[in-house]
């Protein structure tokens, strides 16, 4: 069997590492920070048909052989943040379904669509700041991070001062490039604090937001929604709702300034901005890859035999840039391909929720950008961008911009 290849903890040249992945085979044994053993699939229908499989969980509870000694490693306790959770994201069957159920309706296509007059002032009024602001600007700092983040924190009623602490929960629990029991312990240490906070204000102060909805639920039928579900579904839902987003916007604007060729077909109305943001998913996805799933029963994949009670991570960078599956030229950025297909909102019935508001905020936010700042540039080498710190989480921490020639 081929050795455990450690990943990055600071995905700092993620393609790389997918490359150097898929030269092993469809599904390789990896350490994830801090030591935790898990699978990677390396391509595109490799991590499709492990996605739709009904014998891969999402419940470490139920599936996960190493869950009952998670507490034996303090280098693990990251990972708490992701699958210690009990939402949606980190359960299986009736109860995955029953969760997404209390959240879904909220975020579909028609639902989403009513929101499109606030995500277009939002987006306004961050432009009419960056455009008073100066020569240079932070394109990250002052549209991509805020618009997603105010959106969220509207639709679930966080109060103003709550908000820096929400951003601030987020990125701990992205962050994965320090798996110290420390800063596992900050994370848990800012989830009781902001969370409860939260609960606590909107069931003092109930409104028309969804925080309020949920906790209505829950004080009505305890079976539907318990105490820490609706804690572990807000956590989810605001963090789900705001980094993702925000690297979506960074990532393209950044794919579109590094060429010239895709921008002015893009400005010509050659290709479309529905497009792009397929493009920019397939090739930078917002994430990079997830944890965990688990195998319910001994899975045969090719060769290899991933046992019961394995957990494995999905791979959605490696899939977006398989050659097998998009062409030898699969790194390249080329919007033009027609790249629906990429897996980057996953597929199946944990596929994200909040993909159309994503979409709505991204198809907004970028024709604003560059319709207002026509002579746009990147105010750096493109070789001087930062990733974020995170095997995970997959954009840039600053995207520095000229607005002017
Ligand atoms: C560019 C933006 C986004 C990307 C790339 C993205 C990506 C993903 C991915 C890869 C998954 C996991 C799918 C799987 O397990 O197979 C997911 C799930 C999820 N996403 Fe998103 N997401 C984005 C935006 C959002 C937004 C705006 C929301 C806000 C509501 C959201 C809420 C969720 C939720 C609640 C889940 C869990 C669904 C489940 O497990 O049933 N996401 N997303």
């Amino acid at each position: 069997m081929t050795d455990r290849i450690v990943l990055d903890p600071f995905g700092a040249d993620i393609p790389a590492e997918s490359a150097r992945l898929r030269a092993l085979g469809p599904i390789v044994p990896v350490t994830l920070p801090g030591g935790i053993p898990a699978w990677a699939p390396t391509g595109y229908d490799t991590l499709k048909e492990l996605i739709l499989d009904p014998r891969v969980s999402r419940d470490p509870r139920l599936h996960w052989r190493l869950w009952p000694e998670v507490g034996d490693h303090p280098s693990w306790g990251w990972v708490l943040g992701w699958v210690g959770v009990v939402n949606m994201f980190s359960t299986y069957g009736t109860d995955h379904a029953r969760l997404r159920k209390l959240v879904s309706p909220s975020f579909t296509l028609r639902r989403t669509e009513t929101l499109r007059p606030r995500v277009e002032a939002i987006t306004a009024e961050l432009l009419d700041a960056m455009e008073t602001g100066g020569e240079r600007a932070d394109v990250r700092e002052q549209l991509a991070f805020p618009l997603p983040m105010r959106l969220i924190c509207e639709l679930f009623g966080v109060p103003d001062h709550l908000w820096e602490g929400a951003g601030r929960v987020v990125a701990a629990i992205m962050d994965t490039s320090d798996p110290s029991a420390e800063h596992a312990a900050f994370v848990q240490e800012q989830i009781s604090v902001v969370l409860p906070a939260l609960i606590g204000y909107r069931r003092e102060h109930p409104g028309d937001d969804l925080t309020s909805e949920l906790i209505r639920v829950r004080d009505e039928d305890g079976d539907r929604l318990s105490d820490e579900e609706l804690l572990y579904t807000l956590l989810l839902v605001i963090g789900a709702g705001s980094e993702t987003t925000v690297n979506l916007i960074g990532n393209a604007v950044v794919a579109l300034l590094r060429d010239p060729g895709q921008l002015a077909a893009v400005r010509s109305g050659a290709v479309g901005w529905d497009a792009v943001i397929d493009e920019t998913l397939r090739v930078h996805p917002s994430i990079a890859s997830l944890p965990l799933r688990y195998a319910v029963t001994d899975l045969k994949v090719g060769d290899v035999t991933i046992p019961a009670g394995d957990a494995i991570i999905t791979t959605y960078a490696a899939a977006g840039l398989d050659p097998v599956h998009y062409g030898p030229g699969a790194g390249v950025f080329d919007a033009a391909r027609g790249a629906e297909d990429h897996l980057s909102f996953g597929i199946g019935v944990h596929r994200c929720i909040g993909a159309p508001l994503a979409r709505l905020e991204a198809l907004t936010a970028l024709p604003a950008l560059f319709e207002r700042f026509p002579e746009l540039t990147l105010a750096v080498d493109a070789g001087e961008l930062r990733q974020v710190p995170s095997f995970i989480a997959f954009g840039w921490q600053e995207v520095p911009v000229r607005l002017r020639g």
